[in-house]
């Protein structure tokens, strides 16, 4: 099955100039789901994980369905405000200003190996994020995956000596 067929382009979305990844046409269909699931899943070739960390919003569909068939748990990294308990926070950049993401601070054990799951690579600004959240609470990285990798932004230069892995390039 070509997942690639089940991505759907958007030009000028959000805004002009840019061709947004449309998922919803492969999340939307039984087979695709599920074919997609496996093959994240073989991306790790069968490597032992204690948590996958989602990463809001388009993160989380995948993460899910993933720790479960990892015998692994779930964590959500989300946007400032939206977690309720003790947090840890990093900033990064956007085109213009900065955004920052939080992981609550209980999230991951010393030691815990973890798997990083996005939609989408593309500067890669959010998942360095990430990674740091991960390791300041002593998490052992052992991959990034995600559906999608926009190479020409060369997001994975930002995510040194890490596993990254995706389904699909452009
Ligand atoms: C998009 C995408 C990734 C991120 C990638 O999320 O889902 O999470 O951007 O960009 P980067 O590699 O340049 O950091 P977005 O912030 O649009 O939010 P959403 O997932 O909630 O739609
Ligand atoms: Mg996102």
């Amino acid at each position: 099955m070509d997942l690639e067929n089940f991505i759907r382009d958007i030009k000028d979305f959000p805004k002009e100039g840019i061709v947004f990844k449309d998922i919803t046409p492969l999340l939307k269909d039984a087979e695709a789901l599920k074919n997609t699931k496996e093959a994240l899943l073989e991306l790790l070739q069968g490597q032992k994980i204690d948590k996958i960390v989602g990463i809001e919003s388009r993160g989380f569909f995948f993460a899910t369905l993933l720790a479960q068939e990892l015998n692994a748990g779930f964590i959500p990294v989300r946007k400032p405000g939206k977690l309720p308990y003790d947090r840890i926070s990093e900033s990064y950049e956007l085109e213009y200003g900065t955004d920052a993401l939080e992981m609550h601070a209980d999230a991951i054990q010393k030691g815990d190996r973890v798997l990083i799951h996005d939609d989408v690579l593309a500067t890669g600004g959010t998942a360095e994020a990430v990674c740091k959240l991960v390791e300041r609470l002593g998490g052992e990285i052992v991959q990034c995956n995600f559906l999608i990798e926009l190479g020409f932004l060369n997001g994975r230069e930002r995510l040194p000596g890490k596993d990254v892995k995706a389904l699909l390039t452009y």
